[in-house]
């Protein structure tokens, strides 16, 4: 019953929440900042493709275990006027070497990776000095009330929503991997729950 959930309903569900209007207008505020050669974590059904500066990127590469999202990316994938492609696989253990990558890339993707600290060590490895972590997630909210009901919701929250967390700390969290945060910008989404939509975009380097 888990599995057939897992394999069939949450891929559904995810790319029919995250393909919503509101959620575009988040990718446009950071998925142009990638540059050269690109990771995103949990690619998902692809929908940051559209909104990557073709004229900055060698290349993407995707990574989410999901392969029934991954069938999803396909579309998007072909249209891209830059090469990508998709590795099943887990952020926590990237195939890469080691400053290799310009921009790791990660939107609504933090909130899920169970083991996040090795995920983000995995971010800093493979960057270049001069690159970054560029990212847009939901997160703990600032207003104590908020995060209170985060911290309450999360344990019923997370088994139907695929292990996202509601309360991870993201700013904190990505300086605690020993990223140095050089650009950050948090506010509610419109028309969202306030615990779902606390959201975090910014810029981290990886010192
Ligand atoms: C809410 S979706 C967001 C998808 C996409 N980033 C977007 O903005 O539309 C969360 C994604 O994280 C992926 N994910 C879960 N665990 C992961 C892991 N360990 N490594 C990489 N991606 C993971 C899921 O499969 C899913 O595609």
């Amino acid at each position: 019953m888990k599995s057939f959930y897992h394999d069939h309903i949450l891929p559904y569900l995810v790319h029919h929440v995250c393909v919503h209007e509101k959620f575009g207008d988040e990718r446009r505020k950071v998925v142009p900042r990638a540059r050269g050669v690109v990771v995103e974590f949990g690619m998902g059904s692809g929908l940051n493709l559209p909104f990557y500066e073709a004229s900055e990127v060698v290349s993407v590469t995707g990574i989410d275990p999901s392969a029934q999202l991954a069938q999803k990316a396909a579309a998007r994938m072909g249209q891209a006027d830059f090469p990508v492609r998709m590795l099943t696989g887990s952020a926590e253990k990237l195939p890469l070497e080691d400053a290799s990558v310009d921009s790791v890339l990660s939107t609504f993707t933090l909130c899920t990776i169970p083991d996040l600290a090795a995920a983000l060590a995995e971010a800093r490895r493979v960057l270049k000095p001069d690159g970054a972590l560029i990212f847009c997630e939901h997160g703990l909210a600032e207003d104590v009330s908020v995060a209170r009901w985060q911290n309450r919701l999360n344990p019923i929250w997370k088994p139907f929503a695929g292990g996202c967390h509601l309360n991870r700390d993201i700013p904190a969290l990505i300086r605690a991997a020993g990223f140095e945060i050089t650009e950050l910008d948090s506010s509610y989404m419109e028309d969202t729950p306030g615990i779902g939509g606390y959201l975090y975009r910014g810029l981290a380097r990886p010192g």
